[in-house]
């Protein structure tokens, strides 16, 4: 739905009209707005965000590109925000009961699609949302607030591996195999950056930027390294949202038990992800696969990993950023 037009306002499709556009690669139109692609619906979701949601100071952003490890940030944020409350009654987290993506609403995604504005006040505090629109977008909400800034946190994915679960959440969520040809199509768009939410390195930059000049309100995590050294990376999220893990948790092994909980092999078998639909009406298992860091080797040509590796790089030189 998010790539039609039916939510779109008289004054959004006068908006729309000036933007440049353009096509994904199944052929539905694009529209660059300040830097950023969208989908007629989304960019009214969007607009509406930067319009109505004023986080409190207590809020949390998750930000991500799609397919850049949002349902393991919003798991792990999630787990680590709410410990001490299910502490005695591990039986009762939620993360076992529900996806993430319902712990955990998507601004315009879910909660500023129809034109509505939602009552937050429903959300126990502190709320925590995710979003997949870039920094500048997101800031034209959260700079407006009345409170003091809130803690974002935004995860990155190297973008062959973002690229190619891309690829598969496409083929499950239509539960189809989409054609070599479609493949290479979409592979094209993703180089020239013309896909939702898209460039990659736009977005990568964004939040990438903003960590360095607000280190104390913008942390930047990288999947791969969660991967890698999985207890530095969640202790570094607990203290940026400052509630760290005290000695005696750390002892307990509370950080082990949050990994394990969040960990792939554990969601995934959860009966809620295994058959569910999650509020945004995708089917709950699609967002569990592999979780492996270059996966994308057994999908991409080294000449196709040459070009795009080549386009990040020079998109991402003199930022310091490197994967
Ligand atoms: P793969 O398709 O490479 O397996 P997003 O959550 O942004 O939609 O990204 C989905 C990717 O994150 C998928 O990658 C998925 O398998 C992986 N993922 C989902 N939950 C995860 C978890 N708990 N731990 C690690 N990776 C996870």
């Amino acid at each position: 739905n998010y790539m039609k037009d039916d939510k779109v306002s008289q004054e959004t499709k006068i908006l729309i009209s000036s933007l440049p556009p353009d096509k994904d690669f199944m052929g539905y139109g694009l529209y660059n707005y300040k830097g950023c692609w969208y989908y007629p619906n989304t960019l009214q979701a969007v607009l509406d965000v930067q319009k109505h949601f004023r986080p409190r100071s207590t809020d949390i952003i998750l930000a991500s590109l799609p397919k850049g490890g949002t349902t393991w940030l919003k798991s792990l944020t999630f787990a680590v925000v709410n410990r001490e409350k299910y502490r005695k009654n591990p039986q009762l987290h939620p993360l076992l009961s529900q996806n993430p993506h319902d712990l955990v609403p998507f601004l315009e995604i879910e909660l500023y699609t129809s034109n509505q504005t939602p009552d937050l006040s429903k959300f126990p505090s502190p709320m925590i949302f995710s979003t997949h629109m870039h920094l500048n977008t997101l800031h034209e909400a959260t700079t407006k607030s009345s409170s003091s800034p809130c803690k974002i946190v935004y995860v990155c994915r190297g973008i062959k591996d973002t690229f190619v679960s891309g690829w598969h959440y496409r083929n499950m969520l239509h539960r189809t195999k989409m054609s070599q040809d479609a493949f290479e199509l979409m592979f094209d768009a993703y180089c020239r950056g013309v896909l939702l939410y898209g460039p990659y390195w736009e977005h990568v930059l964004s939040y990438w930027k903003g960590s360095l000049e607000d280190k104390e309100n913008i942390l930047f995590m990288k999947y791969e390294e969660i991967i890698e050294e999985p207890k530095v990376q969640v202790k570094k999220l607990a203290e940026f949202l400052n509630c760290p893990f005290t000695k005696e948790e750390e002892e307990s092994g509370s950080v082990e038990e949050i990994l394990k909980l969040c960990s792939l092999g554990n969601l995934r078998n959860l009966e809620i992800n295994k058959k569910g639909t999650t509020r945004i009406g995708i089917d709950s298992n699609v967002f569990f696969r592999k979780g492996e860091v270059g996966d994308w080797k057994n999908y991409l040509t080294p000449q196709m990993a040459k070009t795009v590796d080549e386009i990040v790089e020079s998109r991402l030189r003199g930022s310091g950023l490197i994967f």
